[in-house]
């Protein structure tokens, strides 16, 4: 069932938290897209052929937002932190009644800058080739351990872990956690239920701030250690800052390459030219890849208007939330020629899919080793896959959009 349908208002007049529909906002705007239940990608191409912006009383995490469904204006406000600010854009704190900041995501500028300034280095492409042995190993293992037989269910058996697996090593952290690291990370993300979020978050912080504690008093040569040397703006970095920072890496650097592997290896399956193109071609495989980031833009965004201004024509009041569908920009064809082909030899492909603006992600050459390295083992250990059971996969929604069950088999 999709969450939207063209031209039909949300009957609704009240959002997720009971608050009613803003005044300014004109009813015809009013659209029942529910993300979180329904086939995203979908929402956003049923959007784009419609109209440029709408409104959603459904959003779980905020109630109220616009939803821009064009490249140009998602580019606007992303653009310009000055008049659409990131900050509380999570809403994590909040839920535990607390006030630290996903940093440097939910900082504007000039703060966020200083924030930035320390991860930059680590997530630099000199530093993530460093990694390379590192995300070959793990991809080859991982990848082994499923290879002799005749399948695999791909989420669990390796989408799931490999990122897991991948950040552990990064940070420093013992291995023996990764099913708790996952199972925190998977529910902050995706449930929809805030109560169950909260306990999630109040989980993740309770076993960052104990790491942070440990290396207060021991410090080590890792990335926690580095953070918490840092100095913002002359003074030392607090714990509350530094929890910010660990939170957002442990939030965005998990789920995101679980997504992304998912999507990339449905579309593997589902097109078996382009499978084999890649097998006799693996050159291409980049290429493929960075299609792939594309056309599945997986997550959404929020940024809040700090002054009343306009969208599209339509007043926009100051406090105004709107959340940007990266895949809305890059499924937009006045941006993007054909964009609902896979293409691999596409001249120009600046998809929105890391974002656009100060917050560009800082892990996307992380990500793209990553996603890089699994590609290249499962086309060169596995034969020929497809998938084993094209009617049970789902595609399900949330601050990042997922594949819920992948089963492939291979001759
Ligand atoms: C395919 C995988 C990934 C995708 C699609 C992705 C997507 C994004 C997006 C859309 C943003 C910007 C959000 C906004 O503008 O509000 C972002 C920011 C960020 N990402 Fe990623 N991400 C991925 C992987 C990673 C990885 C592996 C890490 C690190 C371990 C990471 C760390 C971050 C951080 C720290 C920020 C905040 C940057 C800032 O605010 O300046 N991401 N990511």
């Amino acid at each position: 069932m999709m969450g939207y349908q063209a031209g039909v208002q949300d009957s609704r007049r009240t959002d997720h938290f009971g608050k009613p529909l803003a005044a300014h906002v004109p009813p015809e705007l009013l659209r029942p897209i529910d993300w979180f239940g329904d086939d995203p990608f979908a929402i956003a191409r049923e959007l784009r052929d419609e109209v440029p912006l709408v409104y959603t009383l459904r959003n779980a995490f905020l109630g109220q937002s616009w939803v821009p469904a064009r490249a140009d204006i998602i580019r606007k406000v992303a653009g310009d932190p000055a008049l659409f600010s990131s900050r509380d854009q999570s809403g994590f704190a909040q839920l535990v009644n607390e006030t630290w900041q996903l940093l440097p995501l939910e900082a504007d500028p000039p703060e966020h800058g200083f924030y930035r300034k320390i991860l930059n280095p680590m997530f630099a492409p000199p530093a993530v080739a460093r990694l390379t042995d590192i995300v070959a190993d793990r991809a080859k293992s991982l990848v082994a351990s499923f290879a002799g037989d005749d399948g695999c269910e791909f989420i669990h058996q390796y989408a799931d872990i490999f990122p897991v697996q991948i950040f552990l090593d990064l940070m420093g952290w013992p291995q023996e956690h990764r099913e708790m690291c996952q199972k925190w990370n998977y529910a902050l993300i995706h449930a929809e239920n805030p109560e169950e979020r909260a306990e999630n978050i109040r989980a993740i912080t309770g076993y960052l701030r104990d790491i942070i504690a440990d290396r207060r008093r021991a410090p080590r040569d890792d990335i926690t250690s580095t953070i918490l040397s840092a100095d913002i703006a002359g003074r030392p970095i607090s714990d509350d800052e530094a929890l910010g920072m660990l939170t957002l890496l442990f939030g965005g650097g998990l789920d995101t390459v679980t997504a992304a592997l998912s999507f990339q290896i449905w579309a593997l399956a589902e097109n078996q030219d382009l499978q084999q193109r890649l097998r006799n071609n693996p050159e291409e495989i980049p290429n493929a890849i960075e299609e792939l980031l594309r056309y599945y833009g997986l997550s959404v965004n929020h940024r809040r208007a700090t002054a009343d201004t306009e969208l599209a024509g339509h007043q926009i009041k100051q406090g105004d939330w709107i959340s940007l569908i990266w895949a809305a920009a890059n499924l937009d064809p006045t941006e993007v020629d054909d964009p609902d082909l896979v293409e691999i030899d596409r001249q120009r492909n600046r998809h929105m899919t890391f974002s656009f603006g100060p917050h560009f992600c800082v892990g996307n050459h992380l990500a793209r080793r990553e996603l890089l390295y699994s590609i290249r083992e499962l086309l060169t250990q596995l034969p020929p896959f497809r998938l084993a059971d094209p009617q049970s996969v789902r595609v399900c929604g949330g601050a990042t959009f997922a594949v819920n069950r992948l089963k492939l088999r291979w001759d």
